[in-house]
Formats: C-alpha cells, structure tokens, sequence
C-alpha cells in the first residue's frame, strides 16, 4: 500500500468538528480544505465502502443521515435508496452537498440542529455517521431515542465513529455504541470494530440476519 492514514488525516484532531466552528464548517477532517481532498482520503474512502457493505438490504425505501457534512456519503446512500434526506447545521457544508448532488431529486438537503430538529417520518434507513459524538448530556440520549421512533418497524439503524479521544467532542465513538448496545428497544445485526473505528447496524428487537431474511438458515 502506498497511501497511509497519517496523523493529519486523522478526525482525531478535527477542530473544524468542533461545536464552536461547526456553525462555518465545511468539512468534517483537518488538513483538508477541499471536498476533494476529504472525498479522496483512503482512510473516509475505506470507512464509506465498510459502512455501505455493511447494510443488510440492497435497496431502501427511505434513508436519513444526520450531518450529511458536504454529502459524500450522501451519494452513496442516494444510489441505494428511493429517497434520501441528509440534514447538517452547517450552511456552507450544505452548500457542497447541494452541488454535488445537483439533478439527484430523489434526495433532499436540509439545514437542521439535531436532535431538536429530528425530521419526521419513518425511514427504514437512519444513518448516524461521525455525528453522535456531538451531542453533549442528555442530548446523546434525545438523538439516540429521535433516530430509534424514526425508524420504521423492518428498519436498519447504521451508527459509525471514530473510537480515539477527541478534547472538543463530549463523547468518544465508544461511548455512542456503548449507549446503541445498552438499548433495549435495538438488536445489533453487525459490529465492526478496529483500533480506529467501530461501526454497527441495529434493528428493532425481532430483526433478523441477512441469510435468514434470505432463506438461508431458519
Ligand atoms: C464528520 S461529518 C460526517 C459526514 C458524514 N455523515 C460522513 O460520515 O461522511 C460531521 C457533520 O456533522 C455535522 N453536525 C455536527 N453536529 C451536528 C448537529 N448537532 N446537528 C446537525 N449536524 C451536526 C457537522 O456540521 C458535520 O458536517
């Protein structure tokens, strides 16, 4: 391999993440100035093709990412859903998503400050994506409690962070997951986890493994 994840590519030490400039922010890792730059990164790239493997269906009815940033992931869930709505609080963020994802009509770009402008609806995918980590005190619980009443009864809920201690953020990766897993209205479907990150697919208690929805096993 040629390309390695160096320290700059890192989230770890994202200080446009951070809550106090997230009002400006266009992009989600240090160093990186251009939605180019982010997109082509090998370690986002890497995290983009996990995650979206990771989805039990093929297709979805409904998506809905929260902190959809410039919409790189966006497009991905766009290819694999009917309709897709991506919510972020940051306008010029919103900005790149919304050039990027130009003539897509089936995906609606919305600025929002989640949880307290959770979207309503069902979706039979919610995407929390680098975004639960933000969300200090009780609003860890209000967002995971929003993103679970949102999801429709066959839904997926997919929820991937960056696991390494971030001084600005008011929760590391693990404990987002460690909150997903304590929940008893989830099952986990998948866990994937590396030193770096740790990704997972919950559904509603009931839900059931790929090869048993596919008749594989009973
Ligand atoms: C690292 S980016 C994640 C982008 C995308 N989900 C992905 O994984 O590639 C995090 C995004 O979350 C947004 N964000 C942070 N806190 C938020 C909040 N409370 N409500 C809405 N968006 C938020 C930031 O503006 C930023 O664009």
């Amino acid at each position: 391999m040629t390309e390695r994840v160096s320290r700059i590519d890192r989230p770890a030490n994202a200080s446009r993440w951070h809550p106090s400039a997230r009002r400006t922010s266009t992009t989600c890792t240090p160093g990186t100035t251009t939605r180019g730059a982010f997109d082509s990164r090998w370690y986002e790239e890497r995290k983009r093709a996990a995650l979206l493997a990771a989805l039990p269906w093929r297709h979805y009815r409904a998506t809905f990412e929260a902190g959809c940033s410039t919409g790189a992931l966006t497009a991905h869930l766009a290819d694999r859903s009917d309709r897709v709505l991506a919510v972020d609080l940051a306008p010029a963020a919103l900005e790149r998503a919304r050039r990027r994802l130009a003539g897509r009509d089936h995906v609606e770009l919305r600025r929002a400050m989640l949880p307290d402008d959770w979207p309503e609806g069902a979706f039979d995918l919610v995407v929390l994506s680098e975004v639960a980590y933000y969300w200090a005190g009780a609003d860890l619980d209000r967002g995971l409690t929003a993103a679970v009443a949102s999801l429709s009864p066959d839904g997926h809920l997919v929820a991937c962070h960056w696991r390494h201690p971030v001084a600005e953020y008011p929760h590391t990766g693990d404990d987002v997951h460690d909150a997903l897993a304590a929940r008893p209205d989830l099952v986990r479907l998948v866990r994937h986890e590396e030193e770096d990150f740790v990704l997972e697919v919950f559904g509603h208690p009931g839900a059931r493994s790929v090869a048993t929805e596919a008749g594989l096993v009973s």
